[in-house]
């Protein structure tokens, strides 16, 4: 078996952080030839073993798992940053417009490929993403992911009313809108949900722009493919809420809207989850639906805070994610601290802090358990697929100056998430086959 090691600084979490400032990193194919880690430690304990390996030595770098981004929308890219009032005019009159291009073959494949290089620059080598209502859009980001050997979840977003008649689901010769979504759905299910390192997500945007026969349907759909993930949005906005309890008066909540049509279970994945209460958090916890919390996007859109305190009382699944474009950045170190701004408005309530290893576990074992992926991504435990970023904390003065000054393992990471950008990943390492050619550019993926 060929192996592969790295001495470096390692971060990985067994669950809390663990951290071994001259560790060794040892990476093997698998039975089916995806590289995974076969050893982690000490340089002192495990060097004994391998020191017939080759063994590349990155002196003061940090290795750690790369990020899991648990909500992003890759057709956003040239969203982000547009000034509105709140979520839903955002929407109009940003988001749908520029969502409609991705009608175009040649239009999706670009945007997915400088999305997919934009998230390994900033060392993310999971995401579940947000594609558009056309099947194109989910063609060319599975393709492209594909080819970069990443571990992506995507599917067709649904939505057959209240949006630009260009943007909803068409229907087909002998089918309505809502039929011929989930008729193209499961046809992608069946080309992508499995293959290679790539999954299905069925993807009601969000009950307003689904009538009830499509939410029902969706529903119907993810009961026979337990395996495939579910993704939506939820509790956002208080507009939102509104229109939401309006067109659907018969549920008890606006999440349980989503109970209600077999939209909530393990592997649901929902976005925001923001003006919960007890209630909502139950029913979480009790389906095993999990919330993507996104602050950037959050404070960017005015929609309010994600309450830690109460979900942790409650006690359902929880991870970081950027939300791009409604997010502000592709960097997860801004999300941390954006997690960590929001996390001190709840303070003042509750005496919550955030604690810079919960932040960093949020962004990377924690999104992967809460995606189901646990030993999977989002962590170097022997058996993890190995996906992992090499860190230079002295990646500016600023971050050489102040990571010197660090004295424990969270004043290191806090250094980093408070003022680290794209700049502190200097290479991207992701899992695959061993065959494929490497390439030692800073921040491209290597073998
Ligand atoms: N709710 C429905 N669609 C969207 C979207 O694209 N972004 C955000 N932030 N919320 C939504
Ligand atoms: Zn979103």
């Amino acid at each position: 078996m060929s192996l592969r090691a790295y001495r470096a600084s390692l971060l990985w979490f067994e669950p809390g952080a663990h951290y071994e400032e001259d560790g060794l990193l040892v990476v093997g194919p698998n039975a089916k030839g995806v590289q995974v880690v076969q050893a982690i430690g000490s340089w002192r304990s495990l060097s004994p073993s391998y020191c017939r390996q080759p063994i590349e030595h990155l002196p003061g770098r940090l290795i750690a798992p790369g990020f899991v981004d648990m909500h992003v929308h890759f057709p956003q890219t040239n969203v982000m940053g547009s000034p509105a009032a709140g979520l839903l005019p955002w929407l109009e009159n940003y988001t749908f417009p520029e969502e409609q291009r991705f009608e175009s073959q040649a239009y999706s494949e670009e945007a997915a490929g400088f999305f997919l290089d934009e998230l390994l620059r900033n060392g993310v080598t999971t995401a579940l993403a947000f594609a558009t209502s056309h099947t194109t859009s989910v063609n060319a980001l599975f393709s492209q992911a594909q080819a970069r050997h990443l571990r992506l979840i995507t599917g067709l977003c649904l939505m057959d009313r209240h949006a630009p008649q260009a943007l909803l689901n068409q229907p087909g010769r002998t089918t309505n809108a809502a039929e011929q979504s989930l008729i193209e759905s499961e046809a992608l299910i069946t080309r992508w949900h499995g293959k290679d390192r790539l999954g299905y997500a069925i993807t009601p945007r969000f009950a307003p722009t689904s009538t009830d026969e499509q939410l029902q349907a969706a529903g119907e759909l993810a009961a026979r493919y337990p395996q495939t993930w579910i993704q939506s949005h939820v509790s956002e906005n208080k507009d939102e809420i509104a229109w939401a309890r309006e067109l659907f008066p018969q549920s008890k909540s606006y999440l349980a809207t989503y109970a209600d049509f077999g939209l909530m279970r393990e592997r649901a994945v929902y976005a925001h989850c923001i003006h919960f209460d007890d209630d909502d958090r139950a029913l979480m916890r009790e389906t095993g639906a999990v919330a993507a919390i996104s602050p950037t996007s959050n404070l960017f859109l005015g929609s309010g805070f994600f309450d830690y305190a109460g979900a942790d009382r409650v006690g359902f699944g929880y991870g970081l994610a950027s939300d791009v474009g409604g997010g502000t950045s592709f960097s997860p170190f801004h999300t941390m601290l954006a997690a960590y701004y929001v996390g001190r408005e709840g303070q003042s309530k509750t005496g919550l802090s955030l604690s810079p290893q919960h932040l960093w576990w949020q962004h990377t074992a924690g999104a992967a358990r809460a995606l189901g992926l646990e030993g999977v991504v989002g962590n170097l435990l022997p058996g993890c697929e190995a996906d992992f970023v090499v860190i230079n904390p002295k990646a500016t003065p600023l971050l050489a100056r102040k990571t010197a000054l660090a004295g424990s393992l969270d004043e290191l990471l806090f250094s980093m998430i408070v003022l680290g950008d794209d700049r502190l990943i200097e290479r991207v390492v992701i899992a695959h086959p061993p065959t494929v050619q490497s390439d030692t550019t800073p921040g491209a993926p290597l073998s």
